[in-house]
């Protein structure tokens, strides 16, 4: 029997550690190999090299843990391809790439509006010209909208939109809180197109999957986020990320402060028991593959009419969670692996 779990990383990007891997790979592995029987060991996705990798992993893993954040790779769905193959022949793959395409794309907000941890005023335009005919009308109802590209990630193509009295439109993007003034909203709509990229025909999972989820602006962001850290099914975690004062981006990038708590405190039960409930309603989105292997669901608060509480979901990410900073959690992965023995 194959008995060797790998990680897979890509050789580029801003997540490596000196020694140009990330700096929770080894401990994960380190983890796996403690608490199982497995051997472990590391490999680059390389584009040009996928077919030899793909033989050899066929060989030789009993699983592979994906550690590459999408932003980082221009062949995304190459790769999710590449995941698929090997999941087709037995591998078991962490995460499935069915998973991720439905569940770590902004899109989900939009999918999830009828439910429970979503926001009934999340929508998803995927042209340019569903975008142009009706952002005009919602940010003139609600005079502030959250627009996210469907595939970005800490804060890069997250805009705030505000229409001013005068007409005038101020975007202000998180990922460096930067502000770009327009005098109308023409002049907004007819600049905003070129974020708008076509559908690649030869793409497999990236079909209908460009465009911009726009967003209800949850003021509560000055409070910051509240990070459900999960392992498949089980809440390891809750992280508060506090923005910097006045900043509207809560990445860590921009500077925000990070706490890790107890899932099992009291104070954090009410987003535990949602997470829980949202994990029923994220189910019919996993094609019969298991929950991600490690993956956060993101809140922003807001109100209830009674004025309770009420926590929004605002982002899943479930490609390349990074525990480098908490390398303890490396044995609750670990264990997922345990069982299979
Ligand atoms: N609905 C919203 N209301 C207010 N602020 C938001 C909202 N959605 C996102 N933000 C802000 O934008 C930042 C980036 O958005 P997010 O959905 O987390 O995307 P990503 O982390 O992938 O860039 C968040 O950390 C938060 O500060
Ligand atoms: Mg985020």
């Amino acid at each position: 029997m194959k008995n060797t779990i790998f990680i897979i990383e890509y050789a580029k990007g801003n997540d490596k550690g000196f020694d140009g891997f990330r700096p929770d790979t080894k401990p994960i592995l380190r983890a796996i190999e403690e608490e199982t029987d497995f051997e472990t060991e590391i490999v680059f996705f390389k584009p040009n090299k996928k077919y030899q990798l793909l033989e050899y992993l066929k060989k030789n893993a009993f699983a592979v843990i994906s550690r590459i954040n999408p932003g980082n790779l221009k062949q995304v769905d190459e790769y999710f391809q590449f995941l698929k193959a090997l999941a087709d022949s037995g591998v078991e793959i962490h995460t499935h790439p069915d998973v991720m395409i439905n569940l770590d794309f902004k899109d989900i907000l939009a999918k999830l509006r009828d439910s429970k941890i979503g926001d009934k005023e999340s929508n998803f335009y995927h042209k340019f010209s569903d975008f142009a005919s009706k952002f005009p009308e919602d940010l003139k109802k609600y005079g502030i909208r959250v627009l996210k590209t469907n595939y970005g990630s800490t804060g890069e193509g997250v805009y705030l939109v505000r229409l001013q009295d005068d007409g005038s439109i101020i975007s202000t993007e998180a990922v460096n809180n930067e502000k770009y003034y327009f005098d109308d909203i023409h002049e907004f709509i007819s600049k905003f197109e070129k974020n708008f990229e076509d559908d690649n025909e030869y793409a497999a999972y990236f079909q209908g999957k460009v465009g911009f989820v726009g967003c209800r602006y949850l003021e509560r962001i000055s409070e910051g986020e509240i990070r459900v850290l999960l392992v498949n099914d089980k809440p390891i975690s809750v992280v508060h990320k506090k923005p910097q004062d006045g900043a509207f981006s809560a990445t860590l990038f921009s500077g925000a402060k990070y706490k890790y708590e107890n899932p099992e405190d009291e104070k954090w039960k009410d987003v535990i028991e949602l997470t829980k409930q949202g994990l029923l309603d994220l189910r019919p989105y996993l094609q019969g593959q298991n929950y991600p292997l490690l993956w956060t669901m993101d809140y922003i608060l807001d109100y209830n009419e009674d004025g309770s509480d009420k926590y929004i979901l605002s982002e899943i990410n479930c490609s390349c969670v990074g525990i480098t900073t908490e390398l303890h959690y490396a044995k609750e992965v670990a264990k997922v692996f345990k069982k299979k023995e």
